[in-house]
């Protein structure tokens, strides 16, 4: 199976009521660890890549590596995925790298920082859809601002998504999906206690999907942050403080409302560097890195067949056929 269209993977999400989990990768083990889960569990899935991520594997080595996922995997519908891209410069190159689908993170100025008016977000990822769309490629945009800085990626300020502004940012934009700012944050370290309704505005989410039905909703900073991840790695060593992510069981209420693609990078980051240091806390000689890269590679793999169960995208992957990019162009220009 070729990579397929985010949109039609989350079109499809939405006539049958599911979530699919969007999963940061940055090698070779997490994609091989996301599209084995997907295989086990026969979800449709989409794999994401930062600026980061692309810069680290250099997109050709990303690239190739989804090329192989997808003759490895057939059975597995997957989409290809730039996560906050942070100008129209950076989408248009994943568009020409072959990305099926791209985020234009406009809430934030181009330094991934600073937060953005609003006539520059809808200018930037306007432009974005613009050439998206004449390829058949997907376009995420975002409106307000997640908190937290701790990857780099951010302004620190939280900035809650607007339902009226909503609408006239989808209506000017013409985006597939809308990441929304409910509260949450990227990384570990979201919130101090359980969140609870004061600091997780899953209100927001209802409402927004009341007045944009047919706008698929994005979580960001969707991690649930799980005590036994973090427990693993401080047994062996490691120095996470106290900290709790978003419940599985509140993303499970946004996909009622009508949450689509939920992302999820942290959770796979906690497993991989547990079972390492696991690895390394029991033989302290060890130097083969297949020896801690496998388990590393199984212990993302359960988080994300935990996932793709828990946000319904399981048992899925053969529901329907894939369209083409082509086809997606078709349906655009059909559109306007
Ligand atoms: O945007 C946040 C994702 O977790 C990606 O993080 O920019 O460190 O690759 P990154
Ligand atoms: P987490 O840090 O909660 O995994 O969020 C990832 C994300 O939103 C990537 O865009
Ligand atoms: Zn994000």
């Amino acid at each position: 199976m070729p990579l397929v269209s985010m949109r039609q993977l989350l079109d499809e999400a939405a006539a049958g009521g599911y979530g699919v989990g969007a999963f940061n990768v940055n090698n070779m083990e997490q994609i091989q660890a996301v599209m084995d889960a997907a295989s086990d569990t026969r979800s449709p899935v989409i794999i994401q890549a930062s600026r980061g991520a692309r810069s680290y594997t250099n997109d050709r080595f990303l690239i190739h590596l989804m090329w192989a996922a997808t003759e490895v995997y057939p059975e597995v519908p997957v989409a290809l995925h730039l996560d906050h891209g942070n100008e129209p410069d950076t989408c248009f190159s994943a568009i020409e790298q072959g990305f099926t689908s791209v985020m234009m993170d406009g809430s934030l100025l181009a330094d991934g920082k600073t937060p953005s008016d609003f006539e520059y977000n809808v200018r930037v990822t306007r432009q974005v859809v613009e050439r998206a769309h004449a390829a058949g490629v997907t376009v995420e945009g975002e409106l307000g601002t997640l908190g937290g800085i701790e990857d780099g990626h951010g302004s620190g300020e939280v900035h809650l998504t607007d339902p009226d502004q909503a609408v006239e940012f989808v209506e000017r934009t013409g985006i597939d999906a809308l990441a929304v700012a409910i509260g949450t944050s990227h990384g570990a370290y979201k919130f101090t206690k359980p969140p609870d309704g004061e600091v997780l505005a899953m209100n927001l989410i209802e409402e927004i999907h009341s007045k944009l039905p047919d706008t698929h909703l994005v979580m960001h900073g969707s991690s649930s942050v799980p005590k036994e991840l973090v427990d693993e790695i401080n047994r062996y060593g490691g120095e996470i403080a106290p900290t709790w992510g978003v419940p599985v069981e509140e993303i499970q209420l946004g996909i009622r409302h009508g949450v689509r693609k939920i992302n999820v990078d942290t959770d796979a980051r906690l497993a991989m560097t547990g079972a390492i240091r696991k690895v390394f806390a029991g033989d302290k000689g060890e130097f083969d890195p297949r020896k801690y890269l496998a388990p590393a590679r199984d212990a993302m793999k359960a988080v994300y067949v935990e996932r793709m169960t828990q946000f319904g995208q399981a048992g899925h992957a053969g529901d329907y056929e894939p369209l083409t990019l082509e086809e997606l162009r078709e349906r655009y220009a059909a559109a306007v």
